[in-house]
């Protein structure tokens, strides 16, 4: 299974004091020497962590794959594509969100976006909420594109659970109110949480889709994705850069790599 490297993290340090440190390209050539498989990075249209700059630098200098994730407008596609980079997954973008936070909606006003990546020869992920609406829209995109296509399925749900399950999250400040119950019902609804992502993953791959999944995986929850079959690749960002200030990047992903494997 193959791990991309989300480094919006990095950037977002840097943003936090506005300077020029720590360089989000640094992360790249560590990345390859623990033995990421791919990087990923979000140019948002507020470039709120991730800038042009750094896009055009790391694409130049990135010996792994490079996976931009960023929403469908038009004109961020056209920016994209000069770059080309081997893929981009569209995502859906609010302003106001803390991080990516569901599924995009897959109307035919994607086609357009759509078009232009595939005609620049660069590969297509859409970051879909796990449920077979969402890959059946997905595999018609995909005939209608007439080349093969990727979903990367939106493990937020999964990963929420999880945190309220196993960690001390719901005894704290942060806890998420949404999911509030008795450690019975948490466990009964993760462990259907995981069935449905196998189930989407079986849909999506008799589909010809090409199966992705990513946010909020961790240290803890990894295993339990890493073990659906047809998933080839996970996509993780927060947890590998908090950990990495304990222990190092390199060490960080290295660990992450050993979980997955
Ligand atoms: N995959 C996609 C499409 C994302 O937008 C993100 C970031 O939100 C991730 C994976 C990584 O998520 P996280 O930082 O929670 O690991």
């Amino acid at each position: 299974m193959r791990l991309g490297v989300n480094i919006d993290h990095i950037a977002y340090l840097r943003e936090t004091r506005k300077i020029n440190d720590p360089d989000p390209l640094e992360a790249i050539f560590i990345a390859k020497r623990a033995g990421a498989d791919q990087i990923t990075l979000h140019l948002r249209e507020d470039r709120r962590h991730i800038h042009d700059s750094d896009l055009y630098r790391i694409a130049e200098s990135s010996f792994l794959s490079l996976n931009v994730e960023c929403c469908s407008e038009l004109e961020m596609i056209h920016l994209i594509s000069k770059v080309k980079p081997h893929r981009v997954t569209l995502v859906p973008e609010k302003r106001d969100e803390v991080t990516t936070e569901g599924g995009l909606k897959l109307s035919s006003t994607l086609l357009e976006s759509l078009k232009i990546l595939r005609d620049n020869e660069i590969e297509i992920a859409l970051f879909i909420d796990p449920n077979i609406e969402s890959v059946e829209k997905s595999a018609d995109f995909s005939e209608s594109l007439k080349v093969p296509i990727a979903v990367e399925l939106h493990t937020g749900k999964y990963a929420n659970l999880s945190l309220m399950l196993n960690s001390n999250l719901s005894r704290m400040h942060n806890s998420i109110q949404t999911l509030e119950c008795n450690r019975e019902r948490l466990k009964a609804m993760l462990a259907q949480e995981v069935q449905n992502l196998q189930e989407i993953t079986h849909q999506a791959y008799k589909a010809n889709l090409n199966v992705y999944a990513g946010h909020g995986l961790n240290y803890i929850n990894v295993k339990d994705i890493a073990n659906i079959q047809g998933i080839e690749e996970l996509n993780i960002g927060q947890s590998i850069i908090a950990r990495s200030i304990f222990v190092g990047l390199e060490r960080a992903i290295k660990d992450m790599k050993a979980l997955i494997d």
